[in-house]
């Protein structure tokens, strides 16, 4: 049975048997902490964008209608630098509570799966594949001024180069 727990301040560690079956709200950074080491077996993250949308009204090409892109608090930062930190944070907790030979999935716009992909191979993470989701529906063209924005690349890779040996392929 699926638990909601909503994460408090106080508490202070989950164990793996409340984690099990559970969707826990709450800040990431702050979660992920009070997990245990080594117990995910996989992650999938769709981190923050990132968008930076310019501040003026856009509308979109032709039509003219106004473009509501993603202008939610969570998606705001004062900087590359702040949001690098923050992806940082993330994936380095992460990479905590992964299994040795677990896999992880990071999926993200062109706004920031470059950096994305950085950080992780920094961070020792081992890359295995990009794979591109080719958006059947996109979001048409806004300005027609580029391309139509229609695919997500997806990160596929492991927590550290020779773990990756212990994967195997049928
Ligand atoms: C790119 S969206 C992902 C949307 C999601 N895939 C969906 O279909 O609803 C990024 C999400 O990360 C959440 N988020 C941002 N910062 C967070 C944080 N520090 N801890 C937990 N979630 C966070 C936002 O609320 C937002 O829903």
């Amino acid at each position: 049975m699926k638990v909601i727990v909503i994460d408090q301040i106080e508490k202070q560690v989950y164990t793996k048997e409340e984690i099990l079956n559970s969707v826990i709200l709450g800040d990431a950074l702050k979660v992920l902490k009070k997990f245990p080491s080594e117990i995910f077996d996989m992650v999938f993250i769709d981190p923050p964008y990132f968008l930076q949308l310019p501040k003026k009204e856009l509308r979109r090409w032709k039509v003219k209608t106004i473009v509501q892109g993603v202008d939610d608090d969570w998606d705001k930062f004062s900087s590359f630098e702040e949001y690098d930190n923050f992806i940082r944070d993330l994936l380095h907790e992460i990479k905590r509570v992964m299994k040795p030979n677990a896999t992880i999935w990071v999926i993200a716009t062109y706004h920031s799966i470059f950096r994305i992909g950085k950080i992780m191979q920094d961070l020792g993470y081992w890359i295995l594949n990009d794979i591109i989701w080719v958006k059947t529906n996109p979001m048409p063209n806004w300005l027609g001024v580029g391309f139509t924005n229609a695919t997500e690349t997806l990160i596929w890779a492991v927590k550290d180069r020779g773990k990756c040996l212990d994967i195997s392929f049928v």
